[in-house]
């Protein structure tokens, strides 16, 4: 697969090459050429398959000459050793002999190690850079800014892998208890992982990272490499586990569309869903639920699209003002606010909405959703409320609640459970460096570590 500048169609790259160089020359986002179709029976027959042969099939066609179909089968076996279900709220988990009635569940993506769905693509993007790094002998800086999850799965993703050195910029006070101390624990003292935290907001944090990126002094002297959503590599995966669990949907309920509704931030996830569906993926509508942040909810409901600074929220990994992704959601879709609208639906929801509505939930299911993942879940009511739908209703989650347990434990007034993986961090002692958001500040404490 050719991929090419968002900007100028005549910038062209290979895979290998969109995912190392991060963004486009001239500061555009790789997008694909084109996306591969499956036929019925292709389709049937990728849905019988498990999560990770069905993920290996699909990036044949994204990748290049330098990930045989053997590779990438090892890749994805290798980052997908985690289960992807989709359980009611009463626990069940989705499988083809369910009752007709159960037409509502949640997908958890959050059983991955650092338990957010960011696991899926920081796995599968760490894997193939390191594939191509050490084929050509290369190393890189990789920058990651993060409201919470990004920097943990990937700081896990790329932990000990010879020739990378990673940099996590987190804003201080931006991000949950039990995040920062996952952030800050990952790498040990003279490892491949650093925290670094941002006297500023999730915004700030963003522009640092894109401001060193768009510094060619920086970029050739670190070698740089993103692995927020701007760069396609972490995008891509995503659209994997839309097209899996749509066909999973599907093969239990075949005369029922599905929607799903995706708690959003940056987009990226948003991005996914919408490449799966145009490959092809039995998908009907998508549901972008956001918190107050919802510059996307307001270009879906009156057309203008009105970045603006962030503002802290209970759900604070979605916290984002400027949506990164949302050149590529345009993209794809032919500029066209139309076409865009043809299958997205948009609702936000205020912090007193979203804690009453997980209070409620949780009090009369005993299912605890993370702030995001009920985010997710109101806009999925909403839309239920203002279209009336057969479908399969399928509200993505996020994150495992116990990430944001200090929020919760205030709402719910009960303690939440902690995973052993969180427990365990919560042993271990912090690493972290303090720093203003400034670019110089930024060089001179990565330059500590490459040279
Ligand atoms: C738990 C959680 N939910 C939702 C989101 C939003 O996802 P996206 O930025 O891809 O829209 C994030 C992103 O950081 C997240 O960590």
């Amino acid at each position: 697969m050719r991929y090419h500048s968002h900007l100028d169609n005549s910038v062209t790259a290979e895979f290998g090459d969109a995912l190392l160089a991060s963004l486009a020359p001239g500061g555009g986002l790789w997008m694909p050429d084109s996306l591969p179709s499956f036929s019925g029976r292709d389709l049937a027959r990728l849905g019988a398959m498990d999560f990770a042969d069905c993920a290996a099939e699909l990036a044949t066609h994204f990748t290049d000459a330098r990930f045989d179909p053997a590779t990438l089968k090892a890749t994805c076996r290798d980052a997908y050793d985690f289960d992807v279900p989709m359980v009611t709220l009463d626990g069940q988990h989705l499988h083809p002999a369910m009752p007709p009635h159960a037409d509502e569940f949640v997908l958890e993506l959050f059983h991955g190690p650092t338990l957010a769905f960011k696991d899926f693509a920081a796995r599968f993007m760490g894997r193939t850079a390191s594939h191509l790094l050490t084929k050509n002998g290369e190393r890189r800086t990789i920058l990651v800014a993060t409201s919470g999850d990004t920097g943990g799965a990937i700081g896990d993703a790329f932990l000990g892998q010879d020739g990378i050195e990673v940099f996590i910029v987190y804003p201080k006070g931006g991000v949950s208890t039990v995040q920062e101390q996952q952030l800050c624990t990952i790498g040990k003292r003279g490892s491949n992982v650093h925290a670094i935290r941002v006297e500023g907001t999730f915004d700030d944090c963003q522009q640092l990272v894109k401001d060193a990126f768009a510094d060619p002094d920086l970029v050739e002297r670190f070698d740089l490499m993103s692995a927020n959503s701007i760069n396609v590599g972490r995008v891509i995966p995503q659209s994997f586990y839309y097209f899996w669990t749509a066909l999973q949907a599907r093969a239990a309920y075949p005369h029922r569309p599905v929607v799903f509704s995706i708690p959003s931030g940056n987009l990226g996830n948003l991005t996914g869903g919408l490449i799966a569906l145009k490959m092809g993926a039995p998908i009907a509508r998508f549901v972008v639920a956001n918190n107050v942040n919802d510059p996307m909810v307001d270009y879906l409901k009156d057309g203008e699209y009105r970045p603006r600074p962030s503002q802290p929220t209970l759900s604070n990994a979605m916290d984002i003002g400027r949506p990164n992704n949302f050149p590529r959601i345009l993209a794809l879709f032919g500029e066209s606010l139309e076409s865009v609208r043809g299958v997205c639906w948009g609702a936000s929801f205020d912090d007193q909405t979203t804690g009453r509505h997980l209070t409620r939930v949780f009090r009369e299911t005993g299912y605890l959703m993370c702030p995001h993942t009920a985010v997710g879940h109101l806009g999925m009511n909403a839309f239920r409320d203002a279209h009336y739908m057969d479908a399969t209703f399928v509200t993505v989650g996020t994150a495992h609640p116990a990430k944001f347990a200090d929020s919760i434990e205030t709402l719910i007034r009960e303690d939440v459970p902690m995973p052993e993986a969180l427990a365990k961090n919560a042993r271990r002692k912090p690493r972290v460096h303090d720093m203003a958001p400034t670019l110089d500040a930024l060089s001179d404490y990565v330059g500590r570590y490459v040279r």
